[in-house]
């Protein structure tokens, strides 16, 4: 991988715009950044960590009427947007944008947002002109990268680039905030301490941290996963006649492959958009199940047999 230095955000940034993986520096943790229209760049970024699962990721842009643009801000949430950003802060709000690959989302209507003040960052975000997708720039399970040769040590190989930036200001990552049900939550506590959030709220803050209910046994867990409203048949070698088909590789029963040569990368990048469609169908046609075909249980396949699994678990 390539060490990029403080003069060579441009190169960054064209890396970035032909679907490159390149981690760059925030104020809290070095960030794997990949353009968040590309849903094959972000399955990268997946294939990169060697994450097992899943999990929607933040979305970074250089100001708040660059986030307004894909998120729908209430009152509150954009005073404290107002307030806290640039900073270690990301908000969950409501989906706007079309544009955003939905493996970004992992197929959620909502999507994290957040405004770094790191003026690489910063810089990078307006060159760039894309939202970027980034999460922390390390191996799935390592701990999170606070400078340019922790990315190396950890990554190198696995991507195209590290911007360096130095280390990192907060050196933990950004504190998640929320809307629901009227109320504002604190889904991972983080670098903005949540006290400050409250005084400029004047109401207190429910701390339910995403991070730490990830055990499916923990109640109250909070990043709710998409699920389809159709029931799913898995590692099905064809369909049954009341059944839509979903296939992997080359498909004798219908038009529907997640990738038609058999490509984890292709397929995790369609999934959740192959999900909502199928879905709709079964709906449309009256149709009670969609089976799908067996995905080999190896590098990106393992992330998408885990949703999978999530997305047939009966609610
Ligand atoms: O400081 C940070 O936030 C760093 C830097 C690079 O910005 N990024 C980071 O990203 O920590 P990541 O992907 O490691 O963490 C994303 C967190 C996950 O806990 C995920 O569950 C939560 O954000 N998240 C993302 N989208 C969400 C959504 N729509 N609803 C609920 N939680 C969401
Ligand atoms: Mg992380």
């Amino acid at each position: 991988m390539e060490i990029l230095s403080s003069d060579q955000v441009s190169r960054a940034a064209k890396m970035l715009q032909t679907g490159e993986l390149i981690a760059f520096p925030t104020e809290t943790v070095y960030g794997l950044g990949a353009s968040a229209y590309d849903g094959t760049a972000v399955a990268k970024i997946y294939a990169a960590k060697g994450r097992p699962s899943f999990n929607p990721l933040i979305v970074h842009i250089p100001t708040l009427s660059a986030a307004r643009d894909l998120g729908s801000f209430s009152d509150r949430m954009a005073r404290i947007a107002e307030a806290f950003w640039p900073g270690p802060l990301s908000l969950v709000v409501p989906l706007r944008s079309q544009q955003i690959s939905s493996l970004v989302t992992a197929g959620l209507n909502t999507i994290a947002l957040r405004v770094p003040a790191q003026p690489l960052a910063q810089a990078l975000l307006r060159e760039v002109d894309i939202p970027l997708a980034a999460p922390s720039a390390n191996i799935s399970g390592r701990l999170s990268p606070t400078r340019a040769e922790h990315v190396v040590d950890g990554l190198d190989g696995r991507i195209d680039a590290v911007l360096d930036g130095g280390p990192c200001r907060v050196g933990l990552e950004s504190t998640i905030v929320t809307e629901h049900d009227g109320n504002i939550l604190c889904l991972r506590v983080g670098g903005l301490p949540i006290h400050e959030i409250e005084r400029v709220l004047g109401t207190e803050i429910t701390v339910a941290d995403s991070d730490t209910s990830n055990t499916p046994t923990s109640p109250g867990q909070l990043l709710s996963h998409y699920a389809p409203q159709t029931e799913l048949r898995l590692n099905a070698q064809e369909p049954d006649e009341d059944e839509l088909f979903l296939g992997f590789g080359e498909v004798d029963h219908g038009p529907h492959t997640l990738s038609g040569s058999g490509n984890l990368i292709e397929a995790a990048s369609r999934l959740f958009d192959a999900l909502h469609e199928l879905d709709a169908m079964a709906e449309d046609t009256g149709i009670a199940r969609i089976a799908v075909a067996p995905i080999p249980d190896h590098g990106l396949g393992l992330a998408i047999n885990d949703r999978l699994r999530r997305a047939a678990r009966p609610v």
